[in-house]
């Protein structure tokens, strides 16, 4: 089984939405798909309501979510890790041992690349536009994604 970790700060915003939108694209009995964050201030938590609403607009269920922590295990568990922003890139990468490790992440945007920069904004601090604009991004960046895991 092809396995997926789309990984943020903390796991209540950005990634759990890569991990909706991804499932809704992809057949699960093929693939895994899971989520994690770099910081540990939410663990165990639901995500964010903004992204649960917004996610839900699209037909996307991601309530049942929990956060939890990215761990070194998952370099091995994962065959692909996808990262938000260039923080959770250089988290990420501190936890590597290995160049099989460090080969395996990726920061999502660069599946689109459509602009200089290669980050989805935190939306934590701002308004629901952000939550939009996000679930924008995930959505290319997963259509992508699933196209080439599909193949
Ligand atoms: P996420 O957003 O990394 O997309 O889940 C954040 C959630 C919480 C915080 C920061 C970013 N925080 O500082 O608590």
């Amino acid at each position: 089984m092809v396995s997926v970790l789309m990984v943020c700060l903390g796991n209540i915003c950005r990634s759990p939405l890569a991990e909706g939108v991804l499932k809704s694209k992809l057949d699960l009995e093929k693939f895994h798909i899971d989520s994690a964050g770099t910081a540990a201030y939410h663990i165990g938590k639901s995500p964010d309501a903004r992204s649960i609403a917004v996610a839900k607009k699209y037909g996307v269920d991601i309530k049942s979510q929990k956060a939890r922590l990215f761990i070194k295990s998952d370099f091995k568990l994962f065959d692909y890790i996808y990262v938000m922003d260039q923080s959770n890139y250089k988290n990420v990468l501190g936890l590597a041992d290995t160049d099989m490790d460090r080969s395996k992440v990726r920061l999502i945007l660069e599946e689109i690349a459509q602009s200089e920069n290669l980050e989805v904004p935190d939306p934590y601090y701002g308004g629901k536009q952000g939550f939009e604009d996000v679930y924008q991004l995930l959505d290319k960046s997963c259509t992508v994604i699933a196209d080439k895991l599909n193949v």
